[in-house]
């Protein structure tokens, strides 16, 4: 079963390791662990069976929140658990005060693209050039009231 906390301490290592087998620059565990010593970031963690298997954050800019690290591990992918899980950041992030969402994707991630517009994001802009290893265009897209 899985099941979504705040991202501890304790969970940094884990999800570091999910992050440097996913992307081309993965964030390490200090730089989790300095995002959940902030009080304006709310970071989570998905576990199967207290293991954990993705996660997500957010960063709350003046009620824009901005949606980060949004990973679910290979073998446990394409069940609904990044729906699940963004659904489950945003709910909280509201009672936090978030009003709207905005992320950033790589123009070829079609599994995130889809995933977004299911959840009712709207691209509104590119940032040419935005990435790097390899460089590509970033997607700008936000959820509003
Ligand atoms: C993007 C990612 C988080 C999706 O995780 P997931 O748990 O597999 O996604 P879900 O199972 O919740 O999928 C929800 C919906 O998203 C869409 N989707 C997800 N993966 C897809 C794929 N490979 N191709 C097309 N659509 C996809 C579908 O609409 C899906 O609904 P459906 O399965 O009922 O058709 C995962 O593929 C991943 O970790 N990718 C690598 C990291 C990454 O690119 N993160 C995003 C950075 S911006």
């Amino acid at each position: 079963m899985v099941t979504f906390h705040e991202l501890t301490e304790d969970d940094v290592e884990a999800v570091s390791i999910i992050e440097s087998e996913t992307f081309s620059m993965p964030w390490k565990a200090a730089d989790f662990l300095e995002m959940i010593n902030l009080d304006y970031a709310y970071y989570i963690v998905a576990k199967e069976n207290g293991v954990p298997i993705g996660c997500c954050g957010v960063r709350n800019m003046c009620g824009d929140g901005e949606i980060t690290n949004v990973v679910i591990q290979k073998n446990h992918r394409r069940k609904g658990y990044a729906r699940q899980m963004l659904r489950y950041l945003m709910e909280n992030a509201r009672h936090r005060g978030v009003r709207r969402y905005t992320l950033e994707v790589r123009r070829s991630n079609e599994a995130a693209i889809a995933l977004y517009e299911e959840l009712g994001f709207k691209c509104e802009g590119v940032r040419p050039n935005f990435y790097e290893k390899p460089v590509e265009d970033a997607l700008i897209y936000w959820l509003r009231d």
